[in-house]
């Protein structure tokens, strides 16, 4: 006889958050065949300005050439495969220019200088640029794409290119960035996100502020997932104290101005859209157990240079909730890699786990 909770959905078995093997194969299944976020395009002003960022075990340049345009580079020179540029953001004047042997490239990818390579029979230049994965620009996020493959951005993106148009993400400036290493798997993350079960226990301060059954969701299915949730305060914000700290976004409806809206953009970037600001957090997975979090709180510069801007209190409360979450998922992943674990049933708040899962697993199968 089947047990009586058969229809119920549960969580997924403990190997998707532990086992290395598992790890390997998203990787493959999912890493290097999706888009990934890597980095704000503000983080590169200049040209010759440079973010290289650690994503999915590859080093990758992010960089603004002469003609203003982003340029993204696997971090690997073309001589004997050294990594180029050790710091995490700087800026290259003229050439990047490889520590070992000096070899030089031009902003825009050529190798321009290889000493004493002209000896070398055959050798030329053109045939050793920099290698390029596949990017895209998109609300101000620059996003790559790993694979051999890769479908293009804008039909990956095809729900949803347009929804937040209103937050004018693409303006935003970051005003406060938070590095956060957690031990947990990057799913663990995602579905401590996709859920507000949770919040009257964990997060006593948002509580007051933004009721945790007073939620829905507009994207359900798919890879992008999510809705709003209503801020209770009349004009309020979410922050310490409960106040906005900036003028609403120009262009938020009277309907945005009441909602923070959440989303995952799967596999692994959260996009929080709050009346006066956005918060995004992207998820790096280290291992099977350990994830590394950027989290970015972003706000309109005709706020940031208005007088008294202090957006402190908005930065403490959001940063003391992220610490909030990362302590539980991972209590959760220490529970979940003991020996009597089982998956366990979802609530009907945790409908967008649910689907997070069923994502997850079709672009395991
Ligand atoms: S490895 Fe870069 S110049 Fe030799
Ligand atoms: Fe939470």
């Amino acid at each position: 006889m089947p047990s009586p909770d058969a229809s119920i959905n549960k969580s997924l078995e403990s190997r998707y958050f532990t086992d290395a093997t598992v790890f390997e194969e998203e990787t493959r299944k999912i890493f290097h065949d999706r888009w990934l976020y890597l980095d704000r395009s503000s983080a590169i002003e200049n040209p010759g300005d440079y973010t290289a960022v650690e994503l999915e075990g590859q080093g990758l340049i992010l960089t603004r050439d002469r003609e203003e345009q982003e340029k993204v580079y696997y971090n690997m020179c073309r001589h004997r495969g050294t990594r180029i540029l050790d710091q995490a953001s700087g800026h290259c004047s003229k050439v990047i220019r490889c520590p070992y042997h000096a070899w030089s490239y031009a902003l825009d990818g050529s190798l321009v200088g290889a000493p004493h390579m002209e000896e070398t029979e055959g050798f030329k230049k053109e045939d050793y640029p920099l290698i390029s994965p596949a990017h895209a620009t998109w609300e101000g996020s620059v996003f790559v794409h790993l694979g051999d493959d890769p479908e293009p951005f804008e039909e990956s993106y095809a729900p949803i290119l347009t929804k937040f148009a209103p937050w004018h993400i693409g303006e935003l400036k970051t005003v406060h960035r938070e590095v956060y290493e957690v031990a947990a798997n990057w799913k663990l993350i995602v579905q401590n996100y996709s859920e507000c079960y949770h919040c009257p226990s964990v997060h006593p301060e948002l509580q007051p502020l933004s009721h945790y059954r007073a939620t829905s969701n507009d994207l359900e299915e798919g890879p992008f997932l999510g809705g709003p949730m209503r801020i209770t305060q009349e004009g309020g914000g979410l922050s310490r104290g409960g106040k906005r700290t900036a003028p609403p976004l120009p262009g938020l409806t009277e309907e945005n101005l009441q909602q923070a809206y959440y989303y995952l953009l799967f596999p692994t970037l959260l996009v929080s859209l709050q009346p006066d600001f956005v918060l995004m957090h992207q998820l790096q997975r280290v291992s099977a157990n350990h994830t590394r979090i950027i989290c970015q709180w972003l706000y309109h510069p005709q706020a940031i240079d208005g007088e008294n801007f202090d957006p402190q209190p908005t930065i403490e409360f959001w940063d003391n909730v992220n610490r909030e979450d990362w302590r539980v998922s991972e209590l959760t992943q220490k529970g979940i890699a003991g020996r009597t674990y089982t998956p366990g049933p979802y609530s009907n708040l945790e409908s967008m786990l649910v689907a997070f899962d069923r994502e997850y697993l079709k672009a395991m199968a």
